[in-house]
């Protein structure tokens, strides 16, 4: 057997590097522009295939090639070409842009996602369960009534999400009471893996999925680990939509009953649109997230502009700098703005480094993140008598002693490399004689925070202190924790590690969770919210707005642990998140009640009141911050904190045609004038 074996294996061996090799076969976008209006669906189609026929030997190959026919407002489509195939179709004149999905990767933008190379960046599942949102802006009752009840509640306006999709039993999506469909409504209920029909309802009027793309990346999707229908297992979609859109739920309650109290999203009687496009990802490091591909997404924004949205919030954002003719959503939200539909776009988890935005086109509005004025306080007490500020929402709690501190860098098994790394108790690292017992100080920079905890438990630590790393500054992103454990900010990290490093017998103890409401200063802008300046066109400024994204309690998917770990089987009806994505859909909803009380405006016209009205004061009434304590700036916050309750009557709104074509002139200029302008008024402040 031997030769044998020793010959097929090195077929075998050579076999599939050179597969690999000739398999040059990629998804490309085509963008052919608008439709002209006098074709059917059936002739759109057939005109996207003679495309394909005419650079394709057989018929047969051709269609089979073709992923996506975009007919509704966005002329294109996706096909699966070899590169030379690609180079002919790009010298056609038609041809507006072309772009492949891969490698590029877009993703959800929670801070709990993993980096792509495991990189932190992070972790992050903080949570919030929306009160509503102008009472975290405001605090005025009063205001916020008055917008709703003019608004009618975001009544019959139709806010379309895209995401990871949506738990529809969530009593945040319940029907009662509400009246039918909005007439103008086309869009569909797509029935799949444990979703059908009967779960859509007067509030959840319509849901579809999207994973061609997906699946011809990265193979057919594993059942195990997410459903194939619009139903969310992440949590993601679930949470997002509910922030805009939420009904009034009155005893939302996350684990540990943290934060009880009425919960309601922005809209509360606006409806709600699924279109999953968000899909389960490892990258080879085993990380697990989520990637969201170009010709999905694409797809369902023009099924979303067709089914007849209002809104569209997308809160999902990429590292990589694309042009807006080579980035679907700026194409789509182009289309989708023309119809009057506003756009609103995470800014990106990319922060704090510079000019790290994602969608930035100017037709939509990017939205970066800041904190609310309610703080999940669990101080550290140090047997020294100092107390550190602390943030938790973990379940657990220690009873009220000093326990014996220490450093993970100095706990570690002997194998572990004696560098920085050693002291973010990541898996496997500590070493449970010298750990058991004892709080241990972890700091962040690589992998999940929820992990480094389930590390320190794992080696029989009793506690956990999560130390900020620089760049995480001063957010405190809290999580529920599998054990005692509160997270610091990054110059208390350093005060506690001093602290150890100059006591022999270093003690501590861990203050149980305080909900703290009023705190005062806020909103900072979170450290981890992508800043300007914009890279593609450095006379707009980005992001547009800041809206909160920190600790954001709202609903979640019960096919999932709060902390999204697998082993961990736990299951939350609310939980915290942390993000721009967490941001986005606060602005979405806004736009969602002005466009009740001005039907008429126009999708500018609405980012315009939006913007325009936003706050750049903290509720000190002084100028917001950064999580570091500086003044921030346009790069940080572009016009301000949201401020809902004015929006619906700026005094002046700047309405803007909408752009043409990505041909010639990307950029109209009216649109330079409105975010230049609104820059200088911050600079004169
Ligand atoms: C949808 O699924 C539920 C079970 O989840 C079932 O009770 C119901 O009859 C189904 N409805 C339709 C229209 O198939
Ligand atoms: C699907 O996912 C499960 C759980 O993550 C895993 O055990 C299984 O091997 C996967 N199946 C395939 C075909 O990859
Ligand atoms: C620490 O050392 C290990 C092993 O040499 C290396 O993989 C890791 O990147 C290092 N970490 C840092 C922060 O230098
Ligand atoms: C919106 O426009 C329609 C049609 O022009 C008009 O009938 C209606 O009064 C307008 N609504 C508002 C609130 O201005």
């Amino acid at each position: 057997m031997g030769i044998l074996s020793l010959l097929l294996s090195s077929i075998l061996l050579l076999h599939f590097p050179i597969f690999a090799i000739c398999n040059k076969q990629q998804v490309y976008i085509v963008y052919l522009g608008e439709h002209s209006g006098d074709k059917t669906h059936r002739e759109i189609e057939d005109t996207h295939l003679s495309y394909l026929f005419s650079i394709k030997e057989k018929e047969e190959e051709a269609r089979a090639s073709l992923l996506y026919s975009y007919k509704n407002s966005i002329n294109g489509f996706a096909a699966v070409l070899e590169p030379e195939e690609a180079s002919v179709l790009s010298g056609m004149d038609e041809v507006v842009s072309m772009f492949q999905s891969h490698p590029k990767r877009w993703s959800l933008q929670t801070t709990r996602s993993w980096e792509f190379l495991g990189v932190e960046e992070g972790e992050g599942d903080g949570k919030e369960h929306r009160t509503s949102h102008d009472e975290e802006v405001s605090n005025n009752i009063d205001e916020k009534e008055s917008l709703l009840n003019k608004a009618k509640y975001g009544k019959d306006i139709i806010v379309g999400v895209l995401d990871s999709g949506i738990w529809p039993e969530s009593r945040s999506f319940h029907d009662g009471g509400m009246g039918p469909v909005p007439k103008s409504w086309k869009g569909i209920c797509q029935a799949g893996d444990s979703f059908n029909s009967s779960h859509c309802n007067r509030k959840l009027i319509g849901a579809r999925y999207y994973l061609k793309g997906y699946e011809h990346a990265y193979g057919p999707l594993n059942s195990s680990n997410d459903y194939r229908s619009p139903r969310d297992r992440d949590g993601h979609g679930t949470h997002t939509s509910s922030t805009a859109t939420g009904r009034r739920v009155y005893d939302a309650s996350p684990l540990g009953g943290f934060a009880k109290g009425p919960a309601s999203g922005g809209a509360p009687l606006a409806r709600i649109a699924m279109y999953k496009v968000c899909w389960p990802f490892k990258d080879k490091t085993l990380a697990e997230g989520d990637i969201c591909m170009a010709e999905d997404m694409l797809a369902a924004i023009d099924d979303a502009i067709a089914d007849g949205v209002d809104v569209i919030s997308i809160s999902i954002g990429t590292k990589d700098t694309l042009k807006y003719s080579d980035d679907s959503i700026a194409i789509g939200a182009l289309h989708a703005v023309k119809r009057n539909i506003v756009v609103s776009c995470a800014a990106g988890n990319f922060g704090p480094a510079a000019s790290t935005l994602s969608n930035t086109a100017p037709w939509i509005i990017t939205v970066a993140a800041s904190s609310i004025d309610r703080d999940f306080s669990s101080p550290v007490v140090l047997g020294n008598g100092i107390t550190i500020k602390g943030g938790s929402v973990t379940p657990y709690r220690l009873k009220n002693q000093f326990y014996p501190l220490v450093y993970a860098g100095d706990v570690v098994e002997p194998h572990v490399p004696k560098n920085s790394s050693a002291g973010q108790c990541l898996p496997g690292s500590l070493s449970p004689k010298k750990t058991k017992g004892k709080i241990v100080l972890c700091f962040r920079g690589e992998g999940l925070r929820v992990g480094k905890g389930l590390e320190v438990r794992r080696a029989g630590g009793v506690g956990f202190i999560l130390g900020n790393s620089l760049a995480n500054g001063n957010d405190l992103s809290i999580d529920a924790h599998l054990l005692p454990g509160t997270i610091v900010a990054a110059k208390d990290a350093t005060t506690i590690y001093n602290y150890i490093k100059s006591h022999k017998k270093a003690m501590a103890k861990l203050i149980p969770t305080e909900v703290v409401l009023n705190t005062k200063p806020a909103p900072c802008m979170a450290s981890f919210s992508s800043r300007g300046p914009n890279a593609l066109e450095p006379n707009i400024i980005k992001p547009d707005i800041t809206a909160p994204g920190l600790n954001i309690l709202a609903a979640w998917s019960e096919a999932s642990s709060p902390t999204k770990l697998d082993f961990d089987h736990r299951r939350v009806k609310y939980n915290f998140d942390s993000g721009t994505s967490m941001a986005t859909p606060h602005v979405a909803a806004a736009a969602a009640l002005v466009k009740a009380i001005q039907p008429n405006w126009s999708s500018a016209a609405i980012r315009s009141a939006l913007v325009t009205t936003a706050s750049t004061r903290n509720n000190l009434g002084e100028p917001i911050t950064t999580d570091a304590g500086e003044v921030a700036n346009p790069f940080n916050y572009g016009s301000g904190h949201l401020q809902p309750t004015r929006a619906y009557d700026p005094g002046l709104v700047y309405d803007a045609p909408t752009p043409i074509t990505f041909s010639s002139c990307a950029v109209p200029g009216t649109k330079t004038s409105i975010e230049t302008s609104n820059a200088r008024r911050h600079h004169h402040q």
